[in-house]
């Protein structure tokens, strides 16, 4: 019972600091090559994410959505978020280089 509790705390702790607000990843050179893309586009597509896509709802994991879905939702998102088409072009290959499989 005791150590069952125990665990129950580390879990809502562990949820505390890492579970409302997973961190979004950090670019890799593996990711700038699966995107064909630089490690410094990717930073620039993450730094844009934050800046433009958390306003209305909490920033969504690149991982939780596949290729398709964000394809389809980022045109919408973009005249939500009044950015440019290439801002939004530079968000959409940080969210895509580490996108759910289909
Ligand atoms: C002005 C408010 C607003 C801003 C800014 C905004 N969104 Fe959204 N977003 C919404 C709303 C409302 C929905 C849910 C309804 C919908 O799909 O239109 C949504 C839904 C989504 C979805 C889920 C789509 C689906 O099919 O389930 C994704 C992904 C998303 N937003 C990404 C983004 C990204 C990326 C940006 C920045 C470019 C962004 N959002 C900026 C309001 C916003």
């Amino acid at each position: 019972m005791r150590s069952k509790f125990h665990a129950g705390i580390v879990v809502s702790l562990a949820f505390l600091l890492f579970g409302c607000s997973p961190a979004l990843y950090l670019p890799t050179s593996a990711d700038a090559g699966h995107a064909g893309t630089s490690v410094d586009s990717l930073l620039i597509g993450r730094e844009m994410y934050v800046k433009s896509c958390g306003s209305c709802h909490t920033l969504r994991q690149p991982e939780r959505y596949s290729r398709s879905i964000w394809l389809q939702a980022m045109p919408k998102m973009q005249v939500k978020a009044k950015i440019s088409v290439s801002d939004a072009k530079l968000i959409t290959s940080f969210v895509l280089a580490r996108c759910k499989p289909e």
